[in-house]
């Protein structure tokens, strides 16, 4: 889709597009350090260490003829203490050597000229590594001739206790708090400046910001982003807990262990995966696969079940994955022509294809579900114009897909399941659940879609707390919401969609958009205004938190910081989601077919972008149950992993490894 960081300029023989030009991510010198300076370490934490020493044959950092010095030698020292080789520090033989080379462009001249720099690089990894001691760590890495590249690591403290059973870890993708804004003044109505109901999240005892930028980039990718989360570490755009090294190649990058991992290996917890995306999608991804490149479904989906072969922690599989997708479980030369609904069915899971076999499935086994080939239909298709769905695909690939579940239906039997096994195992579980299509609707500025997909995740965790209380397990579940990252949206008035349809010219229909006393109060109706009087809040037919109208005369005139050329008229697409911009020999260009009655809006991005992107505002936090107190202030992305660490005590016995029983 959108995720257009030209990392290794040579491979990618596209239109000039970018203005940064990186030899290798996060490495400043020609000595590289992976995880690189700054990292910081959950006690225990696995993770490898790769070093690289390049060699650039020309360009500004040419170093003798493009051959890397072989005397080359790492070394590791804690708190000050002396440097000792690193393969001595961490007891394991040296690692062999690797030998390549790889070519970049430095900027967008030598680009243009056709000019690349050939590198060659000596290279070393040492896998699953761990320190246990909280301090800090020098990581000295000496190389062509004397030069140095230092990482200094820091291992965070213990906790004082254990806090937490069980952690919910609810995203909702490209949720920036202007959307919750929004989100709350449709589904919600005020009185005189007082609202009378507001948001499931408005009540959370715990609640901050987040940065949400990348290691190497001020804005972020979701796969990135979700592994600071997961992980604790800030990766490269495309990466998914494993850091992005020169050799172009998505397999065998230094990987870190997440905290689901974490917690699958010290505690042999259930761990749970849901999403309304296609389910290799990047943040359902981060939860417990390790790629650089986020666009390897099929090594994702074989991930998820087996974890990686050879050199990492014997993962299992997961006990629960339910979303779309239905396209990457299905046979092709990518994944050796295996159906992997067979073979995870081979493996025990139980596996479904809708709602009703959702619903149907034992609480007391491992479950695969996928509704779709694709991304799940949306809140606002499956309830307010189910018409829509005669488009969705089933996962058998038929046009129709009726039988699909919401947000709260696959996570309250995620919950069920987990619950019911960690019972019987005497363990807690992990879930994490991804309102995904919140980024993929404010992607093609589809605000109505968007704003449904966020009222469902708070209907969905406004349940979510209701059936931990029921089962018990409110007291022991730590629930966190947050974003991975923003699009730059807000609203600032109201738009009177009827007169703007009638007029003739785009100047004369930006007069339908009132700002301040001209935009009024929100024109969606929500249940209380239907009875009128009655002030008592109770559920609509969707669930609760919803308009009951999603097409007033008055809507909300919003927009965003980046865009394509694109039309708005302001007033929902009841027929199909938004596709803003269509491609012609000169790039991307207004869709005739979309908003025509809208006034034009000029874009601000490149041509060749078809869509809005990310944007750096920091994202909210918002956290309930035993450990909320922890989420509090300004954060780091990465700040969130470590929270959960410290609510479920994963640092104290970091070293055991407890067994998981399928
Ligand atoms: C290798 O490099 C080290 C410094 O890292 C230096 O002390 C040593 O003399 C070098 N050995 C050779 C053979 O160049
Ligand atoms: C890069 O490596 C290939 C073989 O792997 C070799 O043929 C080529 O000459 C190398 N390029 C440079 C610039 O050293
Ligand atoms: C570097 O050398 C290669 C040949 O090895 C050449 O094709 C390229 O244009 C040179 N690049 C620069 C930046 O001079
Ligand atoms: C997968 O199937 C295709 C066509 O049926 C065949 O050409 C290909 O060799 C197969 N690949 C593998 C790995 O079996
Ligand atoms: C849903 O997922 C597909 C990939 O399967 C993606 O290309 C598409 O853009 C997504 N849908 C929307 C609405 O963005
Ligand atoms: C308000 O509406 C609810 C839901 O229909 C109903 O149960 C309740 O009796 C109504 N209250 C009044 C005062 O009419
Ligand atoms: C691209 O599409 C737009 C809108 O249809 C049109 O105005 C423009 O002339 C087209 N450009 C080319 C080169 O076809
Ligand atoms: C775990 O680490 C602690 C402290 O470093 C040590 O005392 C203990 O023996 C270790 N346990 C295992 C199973 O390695
Ligand atoms: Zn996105």
């Amino acid at each position: 889709m959108v995720y257009s960081v030209l990392l290794l300029g040579a491979l990618v023989a596209a239109p000039a597009f970018g203005q940064t030009f990186r030899r290798t991510a996060a490495c400043p010198k020609l000595g590289c350090v992976f995880p690189p300076d700054q990292t910081d370490f959950i006690a225990g934490q696995t993770f490898d260490l790769r070093i690289e020493v390049q060699a650039p044959v020309n360009g500004s950092e040419a170093y003798n003829n493009g051959q890397p010095d072989n005397n080359f030698s790492l070394k590791i020292g804690g708190q000050g203490g002396n440097l000792v080789d690193a393969s001595e520090f961490f007891g394991l033989t040296d690692p062999t050597v690797e030998k390549y080379n790889f070519t970049y462009y430095e900027d967008l001249f030598a680009e243009e000229a056709h000019a690349p720099t050939p590198v060659n690089v000596l290279a070393k990894s040492y896998r699953n590594l761990q320190l246990h001691n909280p301090g800090t760590y020098d990581v000295v890495l000496t190389y062509n001739n004397g030069d140095t590249t230092t990482a200094t690591w820091t291992v965070a403290p213990l906790a004082e206790s254990k806090k937490a059973k069980n952690v919910i870890f609810f995203v909702g993708d490209g949720m920036a708090s202007s959307m919750l804004s929004a989100a709350r003044l449709l589904g919600h109505k005020t009185i005189n400046g007082k609202y009378q109901s507001k948001l499931k999240v408005d009540e959370a005892p715990g609640f901050g910001a987040q940065m949400t930028h990348s290691l190497d980039s001020f804005i972020t990718d979701s796969a990135n982003s979700a592994s600071a989360l997961f992980s604790g570490k800030k990766m490269t755009v495309n990466g998914l807990n494993a850091y992005t090294d020169s050799t172009g190649k998505g397999v065998g990058n230094a990987k870190v262990e997440t905290i689901f991992e974490m917690f699958r290996r010290i505690e042999g917890g259930q761990v749970g995966v849901v999403s309304k995306a296609y389910i290799a999608d990047a943040t359902p991804a981060a939860v417990c696969t390790h790629t650089s490149q986020r666009s390897q479904y099929a090594a994702i989906i074989d991930q998820y079940l087996s974890g990686i072969a050879g050199n990492w922690f014997p993962w299992a599989g997961l006990d629960l994955l339910f979303g779309g997708g239905a396209e990457n479980f299905l046979p092709t030369s990518a994944n050796g022509n295996i159906s992997q609904f067979d073979r995870w069915g081979s493996e025990g899971y139980q596996v479904g294809y809708t709602k009703t076999e959702l619903e149907a499935f034992d609480n007391a086994q491992r479950a695969l579900a996928i509704f779709t080939q694709g991304n799940i239909s949306t809140w606002l298709d499956k309830n307010i114009y189910p018409d829509t769905l005669d488009l969705a695909i089933t996962p058998q690939g038929e046009r129709g897909a009726y039988d699909q579940p919401g947000l709260k239906d696959m996570t309250l039997k995620a919950i069920d399941i987990l619950h019911t096994r960690a019972k019987e195992r005497n363990t807690g579980f992990m879930l994490m659940s991804e309102a995904a299509l919140i980024d993929k609707e404010m992607h093609v500025l589809d605000i109505d879609r968007a704003l449904g997909e966020v009222l469902e995740l708070d209907d969905t965790v406004r349940a979510t707390l209701e059936h931990l209380e029921e089962i018990g397990e409110l007291e022991d579940t730590l629930v966190v919401i947050t974003a991975d990252h923003a699009h730059g949206f807000d609203v600032f008035g109201s738009t009177d969609t009827k007169f703007l349809q009638e007029q003739n010219s785009d100047r004369a229909k930006r007069g339908a958009v009132g700002t301040y006393l001209n935009s009024g109060l929100s024109a969606y109706q929500v249940p209380q205004d239907v009875l009128a009087n009655n002030h008592t809040i109770f559920p609509s037919p969707q669930g609760d938190g919803f308009p009951v109208t999603w097409d007033p005369r008055y809507t909300i005139a919003h927009g965003w910081a980046a865009t394509p050329d694109h039309r708005e008229d302001y007033a929902v697409n009841k027929d199909h989601e938004r596709l803003p911009a269509v491609k012609n020999t000169t790039g991307y260009f207004f869709n005739p077919e979309d908003n025509n009655r809208g006034f034009a809006m000029t874009g601000n991005l490149g041509t060749g972008e078809a869509q809005g992107v990310h944007s750096l505002v920091d994202v909210p936090v918002y956290a309930f149950g035993p450990g909320h107190e922890l989420f509090r202030g300004v954060m780091n992305s990465p700040d969130l992993a470590f929270k959960v660490a410290l609510a479920l005590d994963l640092g104290r016995s970091s070293n055991v490894t407890a067994g998981y029983k399928k």
